[in-house]
């Protein structure tokens, strides 16, 4: 006959069996929250490297992370379409877009924008995010991608463009990426890109002094 505590005892095993995979199955929940996913392509301080290293197609340079390059330079080529997973896309040592994974992030179709800073010993990430990310000025990565027109994935200097502007020339990207200081193997500065150079300095000037003085009227003004 079963007695109550050979009863409690029979059900113990099983119990004490179950509740370890139960509390796992919790805790993994906790880590990883339904809707909630982790970025595929992993980014730090190593991921970006010398521009001129990467491949150039028409006035900009592009890589992928995640072992893809050659759909990436496909898309680049075109002017059009979706970038693949992995995708990094850059037209200045400073600034990088890179591609996570599909679903990511759809407001900024998976795009995830970096500030990062160079010099001769490498890159260190400054800024990261999606829609949060400003530049140097202050002026929002997305507000001005996302008006890009829809077939060129975010991306500006596509045929057609669509996005806001920004006061640099051909020559001036040029000369940036021609001078990426964690290249060791970049050319002495021509003349020419001396001069360009000497242009990006007086913009990037002209540009944090509109930022300060709009920052005056729109902050400080009123507790004068
Ligand atoms: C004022 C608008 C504006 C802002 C702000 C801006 N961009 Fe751009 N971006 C452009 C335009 C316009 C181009 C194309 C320029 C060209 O090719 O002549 C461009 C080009 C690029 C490119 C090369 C691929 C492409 O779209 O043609 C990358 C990468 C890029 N920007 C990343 C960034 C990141 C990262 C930030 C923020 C840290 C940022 N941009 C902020 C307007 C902007």
């Amino acid at each position: 006959m079963w007695t109550l505590p050979r009863l409690i005892g029979s059900l113990a095993l099983p119990t004490m069996l179950l509740f370890p995979l139960a509390a796992s199955a919790q805790a993994n929940r906790a880590a990883e929250p339904e809707g909630e996913k982790a970025p595929a392509v992993q980014v730090d301080d190593n991921a970006f490297r010398c521009m001129l290293d990467m491949t150039k197609v028409r006035h900009f340079y592009v890589d992928n992370l995640s072992g893809r390059l050659a759909e990436t330079v496909a898309v680049a080529q075109a002017g059009t379409g979706d970038y693949p997973e992995g995708s990094v896309v850059q037209l200045v040592p400073n600034e990088v877009m890179i591609k996570q994974q599909k679903g990511f992030s759809p407001i900024t179709r998976d795009w995830e924008f970096f500030w990062i800073d160079v010099d001769t010993n490498g890159s260190k990430i400054f800024r990261r995010g999606f829609v949060e990310v400003n530049n140097r000025f202050e002026m929002n990565c997305f507000a001005c991608h996302v008006k890009a027109h829809a077939q060129n994935d975010f991306t500006c200097g596509a045929e057609g463009g669509g996005c806001d502007p920004i006061p640099l020339t051909r020559e001036m990207f040029g000369a940036l990426q021609r001078t990426d200081p964690r290249c060791p193997n970049r050319p002495p500065v021509s003349t020419e890109d001396a001069a360009a150079l000497k242009m990006v300095s007086e913009v990037v000037e002209a540009m944090k002094t509109a930022n300060a003085s709009n920052r005056t009227m729109s902050e400080d003004a009123p507790k004068k």
